[in-house]
Parts: structure tokens; sequence; C-alpha cells
């Protein structure tokens, strides 16, 4: 796709990943509807931004939001062409330390969240022709498990297979869906769980560099799935994911 003037959505576009996300499709013409609660931090952006950068405050586990939003947004003279379903929330816990209310949160973000706003935006694609393309941010503990991770990888796995199941259901009607799974960022993501950045982390934008290239790739390529690994473990541990 020439993403140059096409409308993208990213969620979670106030900090970290996301926000590394808006800055590189900003910076390619592109016009970016950032998704998330937090709207002093998505001014900021916009500040840094430009106005091609358009800030939504919005709970993405809030359904009933969500479908308004999309319905008085877009319509079929006005479709986004990118989705990047990157919001996210995680956890560390065994399973006897995790609170209910984390549960909650980690299924209805990382799952139910993604479900609401895919479901609201694919039907307005598939009525219009056009090239599409869903990105999915996963992690490496969808594919792989850590001890404390029963509860984040059951999310991550579970967004691993919405994603591939998707792909199938909608490549026929040119929407491309890709799952990236990324072993750890430099982001306060896991700071709760005791989890603090270091240098050999993945920085969020080189991943914001290469999702954009994944969306330039030729209409008839699709990747459907991407596992990023730092290369080189932590420095003060000798393990990385
Ligand atoms: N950091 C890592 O090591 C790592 C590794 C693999 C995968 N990932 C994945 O990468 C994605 C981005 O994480 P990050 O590292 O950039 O973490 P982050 O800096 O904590 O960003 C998370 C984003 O999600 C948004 N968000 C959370 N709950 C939301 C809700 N209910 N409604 C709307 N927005 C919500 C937050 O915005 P508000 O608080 O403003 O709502 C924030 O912008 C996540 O899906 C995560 O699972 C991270």
């Amino acid at each position: 796709m020439n993403v140059n003037q096409k409308i993208a959505l990213v969620t979670g576009a106030s900090s970290g990943l996301g926000a590394a996300f808006a800055d590189a499709l900003v910076a390619k013409g592109v016009i970016v509807y950032g998704l998330a609660r937090n709207m002093e931090k998505l001014q900021a952006i916009r500040q840094a931004l430009g106005n091609t950068f358009i800030p939504i405050g919005i709970d993405l586990t809030d359904q009933k939001s969500i479908n308004q939003w999309v319905n008085k947004t877009f319509s079929d003279s006005y479709v986004p062409n990118i989705l990047i379903n990157n919001a996210g929330t995680g956890y560390l816990k065994r399973i006897d330390e995790l609170s209910l209310e984390h549960w909650h949160e980690m299924i209805n973000t990382n799952l139910s969240g993604i479900f609401y706003l895919t479901s609201s935006v694919v039907p307005i694609m598939k009525r219009n022709w056009n090239a599409y393309h869903l990105i999915n941010i996963g992690s490496i503990l969808g594919k792989t498990t850590r001890a404390d991770s029963a509860a984040y990888s059951a999310t991550k796995y579970g967004l691993q297979g919405f994603s591939e199941a998707l792909f199938k259901e909608l490549r026929s009607f040119n929407i491309k869906v890709t799952c990236v799974n990324p072993g750890s960022i430099d982001t306060h993501f896991f700071e709760d769980s005791g989890i603090q950045s270091h240098s050999a982390m993945l920085q969020p934008k080189d991943i914001a560099e290469l999702v954009v290239h994944i969306l330039e790739t030729p209409d008839n390529l699709l990747v459907d799935e991407i596992t990023l690994r730092p290369l080189h473990p932590n420095p003060t541990k000798g393990n990385s994911r």
C-alpha cells in the first residue's frame, strides 16, 4: 500500500509503541486517529506531530462508545485504510497472586476491545473495495510463556488465533491481517510487574519503522505473522525475550 494520504486508526497512541506508530505514520503523510484514554498525553502528541494526528479520548473496553465513534466518524465515503490494534495491558503474576480485576482488565482490553473496534470497522471496509491492512500487536508471550504469564499469555495466544482466522476470512476482501509478536520493548508496560527497562530491549521506533515497511509491501504480498526478538540478552540478567 502507498500509505501517503491514507487514514489510520492507532489504538494506545498515548504512549510507548502506539506513540511511535503515530510518529512514523504521520511522517509518511498518513492521517492518524490516535485512540487512548489519557487525553492530556494525546494532546501533547498532537502538539508534537501536528494536525494530521487526531486525538480521540476513548476507553476501548466500552463497546457502545466505540460503535458510536466509528459510526459518526467513518462512512462509505470516508473509510479508514489501516487499523493498528496496539492498546494492551499486562500484569505478570502467579495464578494465586493475580486479582480478578487484573484478569478482567487484560481480557477486556487485549481481546474484547480489539473485537469491538475491529468488528465496527471491517464492515465499512468490506463494502468499499480498496487496499486495507489490520495490524494486531501480540507478544512473544503469545508464542511462548513464562511461569507468571498465564493470564497475559491467554490473551496474546488468543489474539494470535483471532488474527490467523481473520486473515483467512478477510483476504478475499483485499484486507490484509498481520499479527506482530514483539519480545521485550523499551516502554513502561511491565513496570508494575517489576520488569525494568534495559538497553538490550527492542526500541519502539524500530518496531514502528518495521510495521510501516510491512504496510508498504506490494498489494499481493501478505505478511500474516512476524515475531521480533532483541538480539542481545538482558545485560543484568543474561536472558531476554
Ligand atoms: N512493552 C513490552 O515489552 C511489550 C512486549 C510485547 C508486546 N507488547 C504489546 O505492545 C502493546 C503496546 O504496549 P506498550 O509497551 O507501548 O505499553 P504502554 O506504553 O503501557 O501503552 C499501552 C497503551 O494502551 C492504552 N490503553 C490501555 N488500556 C486502554 C483502554 N482500556 N482504552 C484505551 N487505551 C488503552 C494506553 O493508553 P491510556 O492509558 O491513555 O488509555 C497506552 O497508550 C501492548 O498490546 C502490549 O501487550 C509490549
